[in-house]
């Protein structure tokens, strides 16, 4: 449910650190991802301690700060970290975040987390594109928005252009890059081994504790969305699989290179340069 949306003073707060010109994508950071913000040029850091609304979370490995900045020619926002919904129970709360962004003039977003495989073939240490997702949690960050605004269409959620730029991207970088169906429990707690046979049968590559609300989010706002997901570990009972939370951050914080390899390039390759050459045929 959206409390009080504080984008407009987020927006204005921005602006008066010194912000100027576009920003052309944005990129959420989830846990033991936050390097990637690393390495930005002329980067404005904020806080979100100072921009209303944002989440001053507890997880660790999550530094809770908005970085912009020039990255292979491409101005981009960084959200270094967010919270989750297990945090407070609210599906809604990166709503100002992500509102705040649009507002800026962001039109893309990229959302990275880390994730558990249900899938034998899909090894902790590797990466995956979120092709699409299961709701299972079942909470929705749009309850209560009222009026027509919450039918929102879950067609081609994660776009499609955007995903074979990714795709293109993993192949320049030479980089192994699953496709994967993400399905969203709401943690804090891992799932059972039953659980998760489940949701392999329900067609579930990766289990996850967070995404899935803010791509909710992004479509309702119109944002282009685009999700990166850092394999940490094998759900449970799938191999053997026992996760922890430090599993989890030791493994995303060792396979943040090579996502952070994918990001730039992805920055890097613009859309028109390389689109006319890679668009499959329809
Ligand atoms: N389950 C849920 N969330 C996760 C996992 C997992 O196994 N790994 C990383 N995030």
């Amino acid at each position: 449910m959206i409390a009080i949306n504080q984008a407009e003073s987020c927006v204005e707060i921005i602006r008066e650190r010194g912000l100027r010109g576009e920003i052309e994508a944005a990129v959420v950071l989830g846990t033991g991802l936050g390097s990637l913000a690393d390495a930005l040029e002329d980067p404005l850091v904020i806080p979100y301690a100072d921009l209303p609304g944002f989440p001053v979370g507890s997880i660790s490995g999550h530094a809770g700060r908005l970085v912009i900045g020039t990255q292979e020619g491409t101005r981009v926002a960084y959200l270094q970290g967010r919270s989750h919904y297990y945090e407070s129970g609210d599906p809604a709360t990166m709503f100002t975040p992500l509102d705040t962004l649009h507002k800026l003039g962001v039109q893309i977003v990229v959302l990275t987390n880390s994730s558990g495989s249900c899938r034998a073939d899909i090894a902790p240490g590797s990466l995956a594109l979120i092709t699409d997702h299961i709701n299972f949690n079942g909470q929705n960050p749009l309850l209560g928005s009222g009026g027509d605004h919450g039918f929102v269409s879950m067609v081609d959620a994660y776009d499609p252009r955007l995903l074979r730029r990714f795709k293109h991207a993993a192949s320049l970088t030479g980089t192994a890059l699953h496709e994967a169906v993400y399905m969203w429990f709401s943690g804090p707690s891992f799932e059972t081994a039953a659980e998760i046979r489940m949701a392999r049968t329900l067609g579930a590559d990766l289990v996850g504790m967070s995404t899935v609300p803010e791509v909710i989010i992004a479509r309702r706002l119109g944002l282009r969305v685009g999700a990166l997901s850092m394999v940490t570990n094998y759900a449970t009972g799938v191999k053997g699989g026992h996760p922890t939370h430090g599993e989890t951050k030791d493994m995303a914080l060792k396979g943040s290179i090579s996502l952070k390899r994918l990001v730039r390039t992805f920055l890097r390759t613009k859309e028109d340069v390389w689109s006319a050459t890679t668009r499959p045929q329809s």
